[in-house]
């Protein structure tokens, strides 16, 4: 176990990441949580990022192209002693297989929802990923200062679709430009939203109870509509759980617009006080917990081309157990060498910093030479692997062919580098010679082909193809196994890694064939 010292850093730390869809309000909310941990000092600076005020290092093309940011990075903020790391899911085009991957690395996530839209298609697929480690979700319904959906019509869809119990934290007093602010029912405080000074709140300590105290600000019309909603929710919710929360069965709910900073500071309260500090991880062997003294981390995200000059490569690695230390030797389990980490980084818009002690919870980039796989571990010498950073099904397909088509070999190398990087998924069909990419993001498509280009001097094109969802296929009975591969060769391939999938035309057609086979297992994910 470790001294008293390294236990407090793994107390005084919280690893989360943001579940949204588009346009939720992420980039705000992220901005208003940096202004607020003192890291920027004024608003928009997070939007800036691409637009070549924060771009100092060789961004990718398509980056630049696009004005959008590839990279992901880990924002290490304080807020009242803690140190929140927070790990930036890419969103807009940017989404990928990296999005979902991320959330395996956090210990609590916050689900963000645009009041006036509800639960989006996006939130939805990044809930099932957070699920799979039953993560923590502190969730916060934004936007409040524009017509909203009723609060409850709101927790009723995510009790719904997303099976999460609600326990509201703050309530809100109307909505839009009647928008007055919210009740914090655990600290039984009113925090009045002032819109003139957007970001300036009345902090009042008058019980709710004192109904008549509350007119002086708001109506009394909205005053005894406010109340007739507080008696109703406090019947229909109950008291937040602390450990429910943790097991991922209920979320606090918190209210505001972050865009006027309204409400950033009671999700803060919230992630500091009930989000888990880093937590253990499984690997093939034992559970290895953040106390240990030796260090052990993953891979979860690699970034190529941070500086396009070196065509260099980042492994970020999640930190479970122990301390990093510059220099520090490390066994990479998989490939079985130890090396020594003479530098390691963190990453924000751009920039790179070294990092000379780090500890669990938190995340570091080091050198990637080819040798290093999504999922990989690292340790101090003990043989563990970690389990749980998995690949996800692609979701758009797209078959690649080259101009020249002498290449093909160089192709299928530089492919092969490229999924293990877990920048794109490849799929060798049985029945003929076609190569198909499978991706998250459609943007990945073109990531690829100008990597292919830069990196591998390859230059290839990419069509569209009639595919639309693939299984990895597995059995516990061989036989089986045989007869499925038989009766469906037209519709089935090896990916890179040798795995059986099946490519399905569309949902009718999977469908089917799940009905058909019930010895079959399609699977959705695949462990690294
Ligand atoms: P994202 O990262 O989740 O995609 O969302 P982002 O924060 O970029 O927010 C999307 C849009 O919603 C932005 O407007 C942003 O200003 C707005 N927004 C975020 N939070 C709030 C809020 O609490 N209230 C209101 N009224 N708007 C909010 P935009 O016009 O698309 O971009 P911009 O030009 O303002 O940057």
């Amino acid at each position: 176990m470790c001294n008293l010292n390294h236990q407090l850093e793994i107390k005084k730390r919280r690893t989360f990441a943001i579940i949204s869809h588009p346009d939720a309000g992420k980039t705000t909310i992220t901005e208003k949580m940096l202004l607020l941990g003192k890291v920027l000092h004024s608003s928009g600076t997070v939007k800036a990022r691409g637009s070549g005020k924060y771009a100092k290092s060789d961004w990718m093309k398509i980056e630049k192209d696009r004005g959008i940011s590839i990279t992901t990075s880990v924002m290490q903020f304080n807020y009242k002693n803690i140190l929140i790391n927070l790990l930036d899911t890419p969103g807009h085009q940017d989404f990928s297989e990296d999005t979902y991957r991320i959330l395996t690395a956090v210990d609590c996530c916050l689900l963000v929802i645009d009041a006036a839209k509800g639960i989006e298609e996006r939130t939805k697929k990044l809930m099932d990923v957070s699920r799979l480690h039953n993560t923590p979700i502190i969730t916060f319904i934004n936007k409040l200062d524009r017509d909203s959906l009723e609060p409850i019509e709101i927790l009723d869809q995510i009790e719904k679709e997303l099976k999460l119990s609600c326990i509201p934290i703050t309530w809100p007093i109307s909505c839009g430009r009647n928008f007055k602010g919210v009740f914090h029912l655990d600290e039984k405080l009113i925090y009045l939203y002032n819109k003139l000074k957007q970001s300036n709140i009345f902090k009042t300590n008058f019980s709710y109870s004192e109904k008549y105290l509350l007119e002086k600000y708001i109506s009394s019309d909205l005053t005894v509509q406010v109340y007739e909603e507080l008696k109703l929710i406090s019947h229909v919710y109950s008291k937040f759980n602390k450990k429910d929360f943790l097991k991922s069965i209920v979320t606090p709910v918190f209210f505001g617009s972050a865009l006027t900073n309204f409400g950033i500071d009671h999700i803060l309260e919230g992630l500091i006080k009930w989000a888990p500090a880093p937590i253990y991880r499984k690997s093939n062997i034992r559970k290895i917990q953040p106390e240990e003294k030796y260090f052990t981390g993953f891979v979860f995200k690699i970034q190529a081309n941070m500086d396009l000059k070196h065509h260099d490569r980042i492994a970020f690695i999640r930190i479970v157990s122990g301390t990093y230390r510059k220099g520090i030797k490390l066994r990479h389990v998989r490939i079985k060498k130890n090396i020594i980490i003479s530098d390691a980084f963190y990453f924000i818009a751009g920039d790179r910093f070294s990092i000379k002690v780090a500890y669990p919870g938190d995340v570091i980039g080091i050198h990637n030479h080819g040798t290093i796989k999504i999922g990989d571990s690292f340790t101090e010498g003990e043989e563990i692997n970690f389990i749980g950073i998995p690949s996800f099904a692609p979701e758009i397909f797209r078959r690649i062919f080259l101009k020249n088509p002498l290449q093909q070999k160089q192709l299928k190398k530089g492919l092969m580098q490229l999924s293990e990087e877990g920048a794109i998924q490849v799929f060798y069909p049985f029945n003929n010679n076609h190569l198909i990419l499978g991706a998250i993001g459609i943007l990945q498509f073109d990531i690829v082909i100008q990597r292919l280009k830069i990196e591998y001097k390859i230059d290839a094109i990419y069509e569209k193809v009639n595919i639309t969802m693939a299984r990895w296929i597995t059995s516990d009975n061989k036989k089986s196994i045989d007869i499925f591969v038989n009766d469906n060769k037209s519709h089935l391939a090896l990916d890179n890694f040798n795995n059986l999938t099946y490519l399905a035309p569309n949902r009718a057609n999977l469908n089917i064939i799940i009905s058909r086979y019930i010895d079959i297992n399609f699977n959705q994910i695949r462990e690294q």
